[in-house]
């Protein structure tokens, strides 16, 4: 996710930027870039990759002045190059912009901008801001530089549409840094005779503690001497500090302890991002000749580990709401098995990094067969979205714990989405039939912030089990691959043995590996196939196992009947209950490997992205 840090006070500004970067690095970026203004002129250094690489290009150029504004860029418009790395700037190259979250309206603004005759450098929806700000500015005439600058700020925050936070700078008000947030994380630190902008508070840990936190709609004005904050009214309001304790490791996670934990309840958030896109980007995508999706018959989803588990899921919205046959494969086993060639067929690559070697080797051998490719990724830029015909972004924010949480329910949701707009357009599904589902996938953010407050009762459960040395994960239909991902994340971070099934084969075989006392997790929640799950908790209870169900609220006295213990969480439709539940499981493995002293971040012999074979 992008990295904001902005710098005024009395001091040469660039260490502070550079170290303010350097500490938003854990953010996970492609690019960076550092804007001050030096004798009443911006002067702009950037460069793509490691803030190392800024720092040798600062060294050269070396930008001298008091003001400044930085920026790490995790790209969302535009691939990662140096043409779109921040800070941007306006036709006069004096009003510079940085900026995390999404425009959404930021085609609109760019031809409307055009029309009037400015000229854009980049492919971000970032550029617009400078922009409109420069347009704005030529109709606020009357008062300061300052007062101008504050005027134009406020009547550009008014016409932009989306999740944002962004600094902006002027050259003509060297003493100035405006920073303006709706939805998207700013805070300020407030030193003395300096203070500072920043999506994070590690980002000027090392300079102050003394740390106001902006809400939506807010815009600070921050000087040497001060910081003043107005509403989205135009009116001053209070300033209110909060005196930070965190040390800086603490500061990085937001106060979480692992980022596993961070990332788990940072889900609503990267849902509420992902979806935010989907109908115009799905619209796009399903309008593109290179894809020609509403004549695809056949779909192939390739993927591995989490990615895969979202695929397989993916398997039963696509046949269920869009009616094409889809068949799901790991990737690293299709690449080596024999795939009939066949006309209208569509391979769908799910992955986090973009970067997965059996990934990518799967979709050169789709290339090769003559089909077509979408990617369901969250890197843009990444080697999976140049190999692929169109791209659906994950707008989830990088992943930094290896154990992967909310790329997954990303993953589940871009899918659905994908199977209802393209059942829609090859008429599978009516008008009246995709509202419905629509406005359920749009309940989801808030259904899953929801399902959060299970933490402490889940926490509580693994107290009396996490020295188990087996756990069983047991689903039907939509919540098999959900058994399947919670015994994942349950053995790569607690390095116990951990093992999913279909509810219904366990009878099968894997019955034979019940034991006294094994902790068995049933996902039941109540629906058509709740009387089913009834009886494997019967079975298991029959062979001594400790029988944990997790189900929805109507289905809690049933299911206390056949269990030892139960967890609640909320109800939602039947093909998207998995992101519910799934939830659970990220807490139930997090608070095992917790209990247990595990390198939760940094699990032994794992990678976050397996770039060989
Ligand atoms: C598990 C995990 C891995 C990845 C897999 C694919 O928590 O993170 O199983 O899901 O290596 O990675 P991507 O999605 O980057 O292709």
């Amino acid at each position: 996710m992008c990295g904001i840090i902005g710098y005024v006070g009395t001091k040469k500004c660039t260490p502070a930027l550079i170290d303010g970067l350097k500490k938003l690095e854990y953010r996970g970026y492609d690019s960076a870039g550092i804007a001050v203004v030096q004798d009443g002129q911006i002067v702009r250094v950037r460069a793509v990759g490691k803030v190392a690489e800024l720092e040798k290009a600062v060294a050269q150029d070396k930008p001298q002045g008091t003001c400044g504004i930085g920026h790490t860029r995790w790209a969302t418009h535009g691939k990662p190059s140096e043409e779109n790395s921040h800070p941007h700037t306006d036709c006069s190259g004096e009003i510079v912009v940085v900026h995390n979250g999404i425009i959404e309206n930021y085609l609109t603004l760019k031809e409307k901008l055009q029309t009037l005759g400015h000229k854009f450098q980049s492919e971000t929806d970032t550029e617009v801001i400078a922009h409109l700000i420069e347009e704005n500015l030529k109709h606020t005439r009357s008062g300061s530089h300052e007062q101008r600058l504050f005027r134009a700020v406020m009547k550009t925050s008014a016409e932009l549409h989306g999740a944002f936070a962004y600094g902006v700078m002027w050259a003509k008000t060297p003493r100035q840094i405006i920073g303006v947030k709706n939805q998207s994380p700013l805070v300020v630190g407030l030193g003395k005779n300096e203070n500072f902008l920043a999506s994070d508070v590690p980002a000027f840990l090392k300079y102050t503690s003394k740390v106001l936190f902006l809400e939506d709609g807010q815009t600070a004005v921050l000087t040497p001497d001060g910081v003043k904050l107005y509403g989205m009214d135009g009116q001053e309001t209070k300033v209110k500090t909060t005196k930070i304790s965190w040390d800086e490791k603490t500061a990085e996670k937001g106060g979480y302890k692992h980022f596993m934990l961070k990332e788990i309840y940072e889900q609503p958030q990267g849902l509420e991002d992902t979806l935010r896109t989907a109908r115009e980007d799905f619209g796009r995508i399903l309008g593109l000749k290179t894809t020609d999706l509403r004549n695809i018959k056949n779909v192939y989803l390739v993927a591995c580990g989490t990615a895969y588990h979202a695929a397989m899921i993916g398997k039963y919205y696509l046949e269920n709401f869009a009616g094409v046959t889809a068949s799901v494969d790991l990737a690293s086993e299709f690449k080596y098995r024999t795939i009939p060639p066949a006309e209208n067929t569509l391979c769908i690559a799910v992955s986090q990094s973009g970067e997965t070697a059996d990934t990518l080797g799967a979709v050169k051998k789709a290339k090769e067969l003559g089909f077509k490719r979408l990617a369901i990724c969250n890197v843009l830029g990444s080697g999976l979205t140049r190999a692929c015909n169109s791209v659906f972004f994950t707008h989830c924010g990088p992943e930094i714990s290896v154990a992967s949480t909310k790329a997954f329910t990303s993953q589940i949701i871009s899918l659905y989405a994908l199977a209802i707009f393209l059942g829609h357009a090859s008429g599978n599904i009516s008008q009246k039939v995709f509202n419905k589902l629509y406005k359920e996938l749009m309940a989801v953010p808030k259904a899953v912030a929801d399902t959060l407050k299970i933490e402490y009762d889940v926490r509580h459960l693994t107290k009396k089990i996490y020295k188990s040395d087996r756990f069983i994960f047991l689903g039907r239909n939509v919540d098999y691959p959900i058994a399947l991902e919670g015994a994942l994340k349950l053995k790569e971070i607690s390095y116990v043995s951990a093992e999913g099934f279909a509810a219904g084969e366990i009878k099968h075989g894997p019955i034979s590996i019940i034991d006294k006392g094994t902790p068995v997790l049933i996902l039941m929640p109540k629906n058509l196939l709740f009387d089913k799950m009834l009886s494997a908790c019967a079975e298991c209870r029959a062979r001594g196992a400790f029988v944990i169900a997790l189900t929805t609220p109507d289905g809690k006295e049933e299911a206390a009947a056949v269990s030892d213990k139960q967890i609640i969480v909320p109800q939602a439709s039947e093909y998207l209950q998995p992101v519910l539940d799934i939830v659970a499981l990220q807490f139930f493995a997090y608070w095992v490997a917790k209990r247990l002293g595990r390198d939760i971040d940094q699990p032994r012999n794992l990678a976050k992205s397996v770039t060989v074979e």
